[in-house]
């Protein structure tokens, strides 16, 4: 029987997780990130239906610049097609199932290393080494999936059968709309790889939440974004939510290196607070005066794997300021600063899941969105 056979995949006290008030809810239970059958279910029930982040779109700007990621125990490869339009297919060579590529560069045909069968950057099988009949028959192409962007981070989703970005966050897309406006001038600054061995809900849930900045990150920004003031305005949570840092008196995250260009019609909290807004499942974007951080785990192979991914972006003009680097070092610095201090708490919760004395304890009123992502989660998992 396949998982989607089954009702749900929750056992009866997990699913009596679902709509408990905050007050009184608590966090996951261990099962749920531990158990490699609830982890295959995440992948039908969430990886494959809902979109899912992999890069920037200016990280393959050229003609034949492809790039591959690997999620969940698959692998994908991204090309820019000869259109011009990024497009991902699933990296299975449709001879006998090798990967057509473990890399990055950028080609004219994909070129299967096994026996050197050939894709154009459409998919279409062009060469076969001889079996030309097949390349004269037009039906072999490689397995498309589904891109989609929102501010020019690229997404997928493999199913087909999500509705559009736009649509998912049309709400969001409001909030972020300074930002959104110039989707097409932003350019990456940096993509930073944090990979961990635990699971991929550990680091989100981490992510989600301001009130951890009381400990793991008291020193490196506790001055300028105090944990204990960490609030949301947001209770409707269908498909994305979000959490404000205020500043403390006098503090702000405007650059000062001279190295990038603020945005146009900034909204007023930009000066008085750092906003983290979340879109299900797995993306979290920092918002910025010159920039968007996304910030999101690729979940691995298995349940115990993980890659932490920092992407920040920046309108493309700033590339011409002479203090670029700068402001790229220093992006990179705060980066390279603040997600290591993450991974002690993942790590050590990882570890003590499997304890029989742990119990998941209630949530802060700093970590409602984790709640708000936990009981999403639930729903998705069938409850
Ligand atoms: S597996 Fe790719 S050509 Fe044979
Ligand atoms: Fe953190």
């Amino acid at each position: 029987m396949s998982i989607t056979d089954v009702e749900s995949v929750l056992l009866p006290e997990e699913r009596a997780l679902l709509g408990k008030e905050f007050s009184v809810a608590t966090g996951l239970p261990p099962r749920l990130y531990l158990d490699p059958d609830v982890y295959e279910a995440e992948k039908e029930r969430i990886f494959r239906r809902q979109w899912m982040p992999v890069f920037h779109q200016t990280s393959l700007p050229d003609v034949g610049d492809y790039r591959v990621v690997d999620m969940w125990g698959e692998s994908f490869i991204f090309v820019r097609a000869e259109d011009g339009n990024l497009r991902a297919f699933h990296n299975i060579c449709r001879h006998r199932g090798a990967k057509l590529a473990v890399d990055s560069g950028n080609c004219k045909r994909l070129r299967c290393p096994y026996h050197a069968w050939t894709y154009d950057l459409q998919g279409h099988l062009t060469g076969a080494p001889a079996m030309a009949h097949l390349v004269r028959d037009g039906q072999t192409t490689l397995r498309e999936v589904t891109v989609g962007t929102f501010l020019g981070f690229v997404f997928i989703n493999d199913d087909g059968n999500a509705p559009p970005l736009s649509e998912k966050w049309a709400g969001l897309a409001e909030v972020l709309a300074p930002w959104v406006a110039v989707s097409d001038q932003l350019s990456q600054t940096y993509e930073l790889h944090f990979p961990g061995q635990w699971n991929w809900k550990l680091s989100y849930e981490n992510g989600i939440e301001g009130y951890h900045v009381l400990g793991s990150h008291l020193e490196s920004a506790g001055d300028l974004i105090p944990g204990h003031l960490v609030y949301t305005d947001i209770t409707e949570f269908e498909e994305w939510t979000g959490y404000y840092h205020p500043f403390s008196e006098g503090r702000n995250i405007r650059d000062t290196t001279g190295g990038s260009i603020d945005l146009e019609n900034l909204p007023d909290w930009i000066d008085n607070q750092y906003r983290f807004y979340q879109g299900w499942p797995v993306t979290i974007f920092a918002v910025q005066p010159e920039a968007v951080l996304m910030a999101f785990p690729i979940p691995g192979a298995t349940p115990g794997e993980v890659d932490f991914v920092w992407s920040s972006v920046a309108l493309k003009a700033s590339k011409d300021l002479p203090n670029w680097e700068a402001y790229k070092a220093e992006q990179m610095a705060f980066a390279n600063t603040i997600q290591p201090e993450d991974s002690f708490p993942c790590e050590t919760m990882w570890a003590n899941l499997r304890s029989p004395a742990f119990k998941t304890g209630p949530y802060a009123k700093q970590e409602t969105c984790v709640y708000q992502f936990d009981q999403w989660y639930l729903a998705q998992m069938g409850a």
